[in-house]
């Protein structure tokens, strides 16, 4: 079987890799030459941590290139991996989407091809494109072909084991084309290949559950899914203010409350709000989408405001200590929305980078991995670069960590707290586990600051039955 990924970004090269690597001849398009000439010398556009490894596993059954002409006639499943990036209204910016659909209706070969939509698109797309496809079809006198909805779910920094290991594969369309897609995932369904050494299988899982469902509700899912995980996240953040308020700790109670089954214990890790390039754009998507309808929806409407509130507090929580921000230092340890990626879409740390600017301090940033992506995207805003989290916070009035990179929970805090001009940390991700000595002042979401080892246990009781 011939498979062409269309899009090359982190849901078509995450796919084009993982079904090299099971087997099956590839052949990845992008119209960006700069990004297909480095794939073609072996170099990947984006980090991902062991696609590498498997780029070079699958090597042999890769191809990439620049032309429809070249891609579409011979493939027997076309994937649309194409971005759909927010327009400012929130709808999707279907402009790339509706380019690559015309372009493969050009080269359909007449025998049965099935074109799989694997972007995150509007509920309603899968029947436009046949749409579009129906137009090109009596032009171009082709015939045969069926569009699929095969949602993705895998994460940026696990993209790997998500889709080599993922909970159910949802496949929207026909029975015949649902049919065709169980065979082509026969080896994740059956669990048949041969694990990645870097990706092993993880301990209890079996296979994944196979939903098959009707073009239009495989779209659904796949919005009101991450819908549902941003608004759990926002849900963790609201009880976790309520923490603060009570003095109650939200590590206790998020995994109090996740021991619940029908709860989970996952996805509830208070911190700066979520970012990325999904949850923003799917929220308000659906949101959008509502309205398209007259329909309102006012819990995703809540889970959105919770997130922006959620990237006020860290500053505010900043200023409680240091009033007067002008002509102050700030590290910013984290750049990427979340560890193990340089992806900044919708990251805290942009923010966090443009509010100190605005009240005058000067954001001294680190980031292990993203920062040559930053210096490319984000030449709108000021910051200092570092060249490590040590020297970021050297000589600097206050800290905040935005992404919880794992080099920063094995920072040795009492040592690099020596070297500030002040001791004011920020942790916005819940990473320090030990209390930090006096004079330093720590906060974090949803937990009353760890007592101080300086202070005696009496003192502390003596300040709050005064306060
Ligand atoms: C998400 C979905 O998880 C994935 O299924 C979908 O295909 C794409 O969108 P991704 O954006 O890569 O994946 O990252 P994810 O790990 O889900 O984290 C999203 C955001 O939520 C990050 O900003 C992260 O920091 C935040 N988050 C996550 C929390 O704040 N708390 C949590 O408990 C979990």
């Amino acid at each position: 079987m011939n498979i062409t990924i269309v899009g090359t970004g982190y849901v078509g090269l995450g796919t084009a890799i993982m079904l090299a690597y099971l087997g099956y001849q590839v052949t990845g398009l992008d119209s960006d030459e700069g990004k297909i000439s480095s794939l073609k010398a072996g170099a990947l556009p984006i980090y991902e941590p062991g696609l590498d490894d498997l780029l070079q596993a699958a090597s042999p059954n890769l191809r990439w290139t620049t032309q429809y002409s070249d891609a579409i006639p011979d493939a027997d499943f076309i994937f649309v991996c194409v971005g759909t990036p927010p327009l400012p209204d929130g709808h999707p910016n279907l402009q790339y989407l509706e380019g690559a659909v015309r372009s493969i209706a050009q080269h359909l070969d007449g025998k049965p091809q099935i074109i799989v939509n694997k972007s995150t698109v509007p509920i309603g797309t899968g029947d436009w494109v046949l749409r579009i496809l129906e137009e090109h079809a009596a032009l171009y006198a082709t015939s045969h072909y069926e569009v699929v909805s095969n949602p993705e779910f895998l994460r940026e920094g696990t993209a790997l084991g998500d889709s080599l290991y993922p909970d159910r594969i949802v496949l929207g369309g026909s029975s015949w084309a649902t049919g065709q897609m169980r065979t082509l995932y026969a080896p994740l369904i059956e669990q048949s290949f041969e694990a990645p050494a870097h990706v092993p299988r993880p301990r209890g899982y079996e296979r994944p559950a196979v939903v098959e469902t009707t073009l239009t509700s495989a779209e659904m899912i796949k919005y009101s899914a991450n819908a549902f995980l941003a608004l759990k996240i926002s849900y963790a953040n609201e009880i976790a203010g309520l923490c603060e308020c009570v003095g109650a700790d939200i590590h206790e109670v998020a995994a109090g409350i996740g021991l619940d089954h029908r709860i989970g214990t996952r996805f509830l890790a208070a911190g700066a709000g979520w970012g990325g390039s999904c949850f923003g754009k799917d929220t308000s998507a659906l949101i959008t989408t509502g309205q398209d309808y007259g329909y309102s929806m006012p819990i995703l409407r809540a889970a959105m405001t919770v997130n922006e509130r959620q990237r006020s507090l860290v500053i505010e929580k900043l200023q409680k200590h240091v009033r007067l921000l002008k002509g102050k230092r700030v590290a910013v340890l984290g750049m990427a929305f979340k560890p193990d990626t340089d992806d900044l879409r919708d990251a805290p740390a942009h923010d966090f980078i443009l509010r100190l600017g605005r009240l005058g301090a000067t954001a001294v940033a680190y980031d292990p991995v993203a920062m040559p992506r930053a210096r490319r995207e984000w030449t709108h805003l000021h910051y200092v670069e570092a060249v490590s989290a040590s020297a970021a916070l050297a000589g600097a009035d206050a800290v905040i960590v935005a992404t919880e990179w794992s080099e920063f929970r094995s920072l040795n805090w009492e040592e690099v707290l020596a070297t500030m001009r002040g001791r004011v940390v920020i942790d916005a991700r819940n990473i320090i586990r030990e209390p930090l000595a006096a004079p330093a002042v720590l906060e974090q979401i949803g937990r009353e600051q760890p007592q101080s080892a300086f202070l005696p246990a009496s003192g502390l009781a003596a300040v709050k039955v005064g306060a």
